[in-house]
């Protein structure tokens, strides 16, 4: 079976569980946390080299304070406790997005993570935190200016490749799916430069209901893809 080299997750619905439920919004995100540890020991036993997650947007930061300082908590938790798992499993560790608005305290535990992690040779877990894919453009194009002016770049060196290398994901290729959970079709300002050619997956259940058949049925139809990048089949 053709397996996705890099799968993109836009975790959503975690919300709308925990309101059918009767229960309150975070009781949502701390079942979300549950199934990103079970999808990450999937995706790494089966060889799935990239898992990109979309955990808090730039836009998320609107959202009731008390939500704001509830997800942070469990985001240090789940740092806290994730390591020996990636030791275990060889996992890297990465973070995407504009950690400058991150409490210190979770910016120190996730450099503490990336550079426990760095040199393990398995997947290659990132988690998209206080991300826009508009503002992650935006500092690319801030950057590549900056590299303009001061002569280090020339104009006419840009490239396709050249400008990804300025992106948040450098070095990560492209996903080759995207699954967006909660029935959601959209894509929320996630990834809009890398997912030009991704395949995309839009699943009904929640993301606390997410398991491993609901992600066995997502890359059996990722296996039915006839990808041509624009050109045509032979
Ligand atoms: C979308 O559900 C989910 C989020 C905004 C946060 C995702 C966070 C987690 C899965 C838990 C934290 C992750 C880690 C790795 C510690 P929603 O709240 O928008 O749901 P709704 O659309 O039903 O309201």
């Amino acid at each position: 079976m053709v397996l996705p080299k890099h799968i993109a997750i836009i975790m959503d619905g975690n919300g709308r569980w925990a309101q059918e439920k009767g229960l309150p919004r975070i009781a949502g995100h701390q079942q979300g946390v549950k199934t990103v540890r079970k999808v990450v020991e999937q995706c790494s036993a089966l060889g799935v080299r990239f898992l990109t997650l979309y955990a808090f947007s730039s836009e998320n930061w609107q959202r009731p304070d008390v939500e704001v300082e509830s997800l942070m908590t469990l985001l240090g938790h789940y740092l806290s406790t994730e390591l020996p798992l990636m030791e275990e499993q060889q996992i890297r560790f990465r973070v995407i997005g504009d950690l400058e608005k991150l409490p210190q305290q979770i910016r120190a535990l996730l450099m503490q993570t990336i550079d426990s992690t760095a040199d393990h040779a398995g997947l290659t877990l990132t988690l998209a935190l206080s991300y826009g894919s508009r503002d992650e453009i935006l500092r690319a194009i801030t950057a590549v200016a900056a590299d303009l002016d001061c002569g280090k770049l020339k104009k006419g060196q840009i490239s396709e490749q050249l400008f990804s290398g300025y992106l948040d994901t450098a070095g990560i290729p492209d996903p080759d799916l995207l699954i967006r959970t909660s029935g959601e079709m959209r894509i929320s300002n996630f990834l809009l430069w890398q997912l030009a050619y991704t395949e995309l997956y839009f699943c009904p259940c929640f993301w606390p209901d997410f398991d491993a058949q609901q992600l066995q049925l997502a890359l059996d139809d990722y296996a039915t893809r006839c990808r041509r990048f624009g050109a045509i089949s032979s």
